[in-house]
């Protein structure tokens, strides 16, 4: 499928066994032989071998770089550090870079990639279902600091992505059900008909296949709108995540997935829409209960610090300038940016959770 990227469009392939294949697709992409194939260290071992297989039989020279999974290797100096082995391989402007991971390593090989030369093109291999739905679209991409996360990064559009969807079966449950947290907010902001389909969704292959494609498309059409989030259409996106990010902040980033903060998230952002969007009780409900249904949490632990996640809300690049910019939704299938949520809002809504 082709999805517009701003200045250029770039192509999705979605289907199995299409790790083999690479090489094959690469070549219509790339320019030169050497390329960077950047992974970590859970997913080196599983799929690698078979994606650098296929890039030099197509006739390329991959080099493979393999940080240490998990979101504490999405650094400045790791990017550095991949950068120096980049230059110590002798790549150039004419190289490109493969991202063969989840969300972590589409971000920091993208932001490589952008880097790099002053940007080189950008093959995304994402491994995750989160990864396939969200990250890998939209040409976000960035390191995070010490205080907070992604606030280094630039938007580089992908050259190329290839969504292998058989690469999931190694997924533990809990990463894949996170990423229906995504999939759930796309269908709550913009697509009814799939959060019907969601409600009896029985989780056969091809189905997956058609969900993931239909969620490429949910988030593009939106990103097209609004490339570099300004206009306001991007952060429909971040349904969910103004609460979700402050609530994997207060737990440190370890007690929640990325997906199961935005979930709580949701169901916060859900109760609020109900108080000033008019969202009817029994749709925000449905939603709860939809969540759940891919075991999603919905409810905080008893012992959770609530008071650390108003505390970490302040942090959140939308509350820019002390403005609260709050998506909510008025009934599934649409949102909007609203500014008329209140502190007091949030407070209700996290403490009801
Ligand atoms: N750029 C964007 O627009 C955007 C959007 C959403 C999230 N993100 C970023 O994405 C990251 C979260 O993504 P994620 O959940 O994919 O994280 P991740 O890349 O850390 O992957 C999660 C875990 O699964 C492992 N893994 C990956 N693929 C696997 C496979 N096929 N089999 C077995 N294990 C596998 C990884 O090694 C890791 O331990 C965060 O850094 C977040 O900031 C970016
Ligand atoms: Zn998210």
């Amino acid at each position: 499928m082709q999805i517009r990227g701003g200045v250029h469009d770039y192509t999705v392939v979605i289907g199995g066994g299409l790790l083999d294949e690479i090489g094959d697709h690469a070549r219509k992409y790339a320019r030169c032989k050497k390329c960077a194939v950047i992974s970590d260290s859970n997913v080196t071992p599983l799929f690698a071998d078979r994606v650098k297989k296929s890039l030099t039989s197509a006739g390329f020279r991959p080099m493979l770089i393999t940080i240490p999974a998990g979101e504490k290797s999405k650094t400045v100096q790791e990017a550095g550090a991949i950068c120096d082995q980049m230059i110590a391989a002798g790549l150039d402007r004419q190289s490109f870079v493969v991202g063969l991971g989840g969300g972590m390593i589409g971000d920091i090989s993208g932001f490589v990639a952008a880097i790099y030369h002053r940007g080189i093109p950008h093959i995304q291999i994402p491994t995750t279902l989160l990864a396939m739905v969200d990250s890998s679209i939209g040409g976000k991409t960035g390191v995070d600091t010490r205080d907070a996360k992604n606030l280094i990064g630039t938007f580089h559009q992908p050259s190329l992505v290839i969504d292998d969807i058989d690469v999931l079966k190694t997924l533990p449950r809990r990463q894949f059900n996170q990423g229906f947290a995504e999939i759930i907010k796309h269908a709550v902001i913009a697509d009814a008909k799939m959060f019907q389909m969601l409600q009896s969704w029985k989780g056969a292959t091809p189905a997956l296949q058609r969900l993931i494609k239909r969620n490429i498309h949910i988030k593009s059409r939106i990103v097209a709108k609004d490339e570099h989030d300004r206009t306001g259409q991007r952060a429909l996106l971040n349904f969910g995540h103004t609460v979700g990010h402050a609530i994997e902040r207060a737990g440190n980033y370890r007690k929640f997935l990325h997906g199961e903060a935005v979930s709580l998230g949701i169901a916060a952002a859900c109760a609020i829409s109900v108080k000033r969007a008019g969202l009817p009780p029994d749709q925000g409900a449905a939603i709860v209960d939809l969540l759940r249904r891919f075991g999603l949490p919905t409810r905080l632990p008893h012992k959770f610090p609530r008071k650390k996640i108003l505390d970490a809300v302040s942090f959140d690049k939308k509350f820019e300038g002390g403005k609260v910019r709050f998506v909510v939704t008025p009934r599934i299938g649409t949102a909007y940016l609203a500014d008329n949520v209140t502190a007091d809002d949030m407070h209700e809504a996290v403490d009801a959770l």
